[in-house]
């Protein structure tokens, strides 16, 4: 059996981040800069099963049956073993590397997830369409988030832009099983230039996705008037980038970061790094992903990339990336 290598990239949520989780649309777009990677090396003296674990990023090097069942990279390989019915791996060594930030709201945990299972499904011969590659993911996705969309795994699994939207079950709660979310690619008729960045601070999704839930349960008709008013923005969006108007994005930004804060997951970091993309030329600016931590998103015109860039390391940004959408 052959050495196997898989990598998927990060992403950011451009629109629509909490009010996806409410059934409202989500636009996100994959990050290739960023990348997590998997490659699986056969042990050919080992015994079948004998499956080592190598994460040097995060100090792992164990056994898989010395780990935790609840752990991710658990679930992730045995999603794969289970779906595809193999009851032995043949012994090898996984080694898992990423160089996308964690808990900051650029998908780590799905992208790790997309990896293995892609690496681990090839090293088995039997490669998984992306459908099912991110359905998976999405089984691990739950052990990170409680009740995540799916938007985090689908971007990461095709790696292109998607319009998302969750298909909700009925009942009290969002979070439903056995759903099958709508996921449509659309066309970047103009291209334009996002520059993403980090406030250093880790803010774990599941804990504003919990924090909105109680919120939203606490006071169900003043949240579900801000999710629809992101859910607003976010067709708009679609509309102004299919149609060849990515400048009215930025506008529409703003407006979307406003109803986050209000919402209750913006944070002093998150302004200053907002206000400071927004008094350096850009555009309009927001928070993407959970938010209180994590990273923020600009607009930039064309030309006043570094001088955004400059602006938000002054404001205290650990990290910028841009990016280049349409190319
Ligand atoms: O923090 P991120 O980028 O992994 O994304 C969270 C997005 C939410 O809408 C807040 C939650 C979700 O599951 O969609």
């Amino acid at each position: 059996m052959p050495a196997f290598t898989a990598t998927a990239p990060g992403k950011i949520i451009l629109f629509g981040e909490h009010a996806v989780v409410y059934g409202q649309p989500a636009i996100a777009v994959p990050v290739m800069q960023v990348r997590a990677r998997a490659t699986i090396t056969p042990d050919i003296r080992g015994n079948a099963g004998a499956v080592r674990i190598l994460a040097p990023d995060i100090g792992l090097d164990k056994m898989l049956d010395e780990l935790d069942s609840a752990h991710a990279l658990v679930a992730a390989i045995e999603g794969v073993t289970s779906l595809l019915g193999v009851t032995h791996i043949p012994a090898c060594t996984l080694k898992v590397s990423s160089s996308i930030p964690v808990a900051s709201g650029l998908g780590s945990g799905a992208a790790v997830s997309v990896a293995v299972i892609r690496a681990l499904a090839g090293y088995l011969g039997k490669p998984l369409p992306n459908e099912q590659v991110s359905a998976l993911a999405y089984e691990v996705e739950k052990i990170y988030h409680g009740t995540p969309s799916g938007i985090d795994n689908t971007v990461i699994a095709y790696a292109h832009p998607v319009y998302f939207v969750r298909s909700l079950t009925p009942g009290p709660s969002p979070a439903g099983r056995g759903e099958k979310p709508t996921i449509e690619t659309f066309t970047i008729a103009k291209p334009f230039t996002i520059i993403i960045a980090d406030t250093g601070i880790s803010s774990p999704t599941k804990e504003t996705v919990g924090d909105v839930r109680r919120g939203w349960e606490l006071e169900p008709a003043r949240y579900e008037r801000l999710f629809a008013a992101i859910g607003s923005i976010t067709r708009a969006v679609r509309q102004a980038i299919e149609g060849g108007h990515p400048e009215r994005l930025g506008p529409l930004m703003n407006e979307n970061h406003e109803l986050l804060g209000e919402m209750g997951v913006a944070s002093p970091e998150l302004d200053r790094l907002v206000f400071a993309a927004q008094e350096s030329g850009a555009l309009g600016a927001k928070l993407s992903g959970g938010g209180r931590g994590g990273n923020m998103i600009a607009l930039a015109a064309a030309g006043s990339e570094a001088q955004i860039c400059a602006s938000l390391q002054n404001a205290g940004a650990t990290h910028t990336i841009v990016t280049r959408l349409g190319d």
